[in-house]
């Protein structure tokens, strides 16, 4: 753990001096030639799987790893049909919908888990990102959102809505923005889950200012980035989540660093029938 507080500490000072971008774009082509055996053994293995250009992938999730992008993307997308099958039996013709879906790691293998009859939509802010996925992934329906809302979709349209760390890369003012938002495109009763980074990332990777307006403010952010990249990073208190940042919606489970593959905090929450 002091490892990754001194590794913060070093980010932190880039941050601060404008020099994280370019820290970044070193440690891309770091982490591209470490994997580039696997990777290589990857495509061997799965020739017809189309894969995403390598620095979208780094830009999403830090490793352009592809057997790490194929195993997480099925076992996540596994974890949410379930969800669906749990609390959406009633409903016909589901409408599931993925805000930030980046280059397609989970949503691309929902339209096969789902029933023909459902429909599977997704959006990001990052148009190179929306141009590969609408290319190369036809079964979804895609488009384009910009970093504050609105989503170009009439409201109560969806049953499911999910985003996998999205929150964490977006302000104060613009996470409180974008919860009204999906919480205007779900339908009364449907299903909203999100990931957040909170007591797991308190006791891992905040340093001590940060942990003072944790506590105090609910939530922090790491800026000196462009915001809703992954080094733009926010970090959010449960308590917070659910005064501030959810409080439309009706909470059924949080799990503490809970989300599949990835240490995040799992909401799952409804709009309320009579909203
Ligand atoms: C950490 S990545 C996760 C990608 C994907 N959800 C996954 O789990 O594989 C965050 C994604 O959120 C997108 N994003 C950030 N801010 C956004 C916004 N305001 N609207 C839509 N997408 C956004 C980024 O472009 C990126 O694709």
């Amino acid at each position: 753990m002091a490892k990754k507080i001194v590794k913060v500490k070093i980010q932190n000072a880039l941050r601060k001096i404008g020099l994280l971008p370019a820290a970044e774009y070193a440690q891309y082509l770091l982490r591209r030639w470490d994997l580039r055996k696997k990777n290589l053994a990857f495509v061997k293995a799965h020739p017809s799987f189309k894969l995403p250009p390598a620095y979208l992938a780094y830009d999403a999730y830090s490793a352009p790893d592809w057997n790490f992008y194929k195993s997480s993307g099925e076992g996540t997308a596994d974890f949410l049909v379930g969800l669906i099958h749990r609390h959406l039996s009633d409903r016909k013709n589901v409408a599931v919908y993925e805000w930030g879906c980046g280059p397609g790691r989970v949503i691309r293998h929902l339209p096969a888990k789902l029933n023909t009859e459902d429909s599977v939509f997704g959006s990001d802010y990052n148009p190179e990102t929306i141009a590969w996925c609408s290319k190369n992934l036809p079964e979804i329906q895609f488009s384009m959102n910009k970093l504050n809302p609105p989503l170009p979709y009439e409201d109560n349209k969806f049953d499911f809505a999910y985003c996998i760390s999205v929150f964490t890369h977006l302000s104060a003012e613009n996470g409180l923005m974008w919860a009204r938002e999906i919480h205007r495109v779900l339908r009364p009763g449907g299903v909203f889950v999100l990931t957040t980074a909170g007591d797991f990332s308190f006791e891992t990777d905040l340093v001590d200012e940060e942990k003072t307006e944790y506590k105090e403010k609910g939530i922090v952010t790491r800026g000196n980035f462009e915001e809703g990249k992954k080094m733009f990073l926010a970090r959010h208190n449960p308590k917070y989540v659910r005064e501030a940042l959810l409080k439309d919606f009706e909470i059924l489970e949080h799990k503490t660093a809970g989300f599949p593959f990835i240490l995040q905090d799992y909401w799952l929450v409804k709009k309320r029938i009579d909203s």
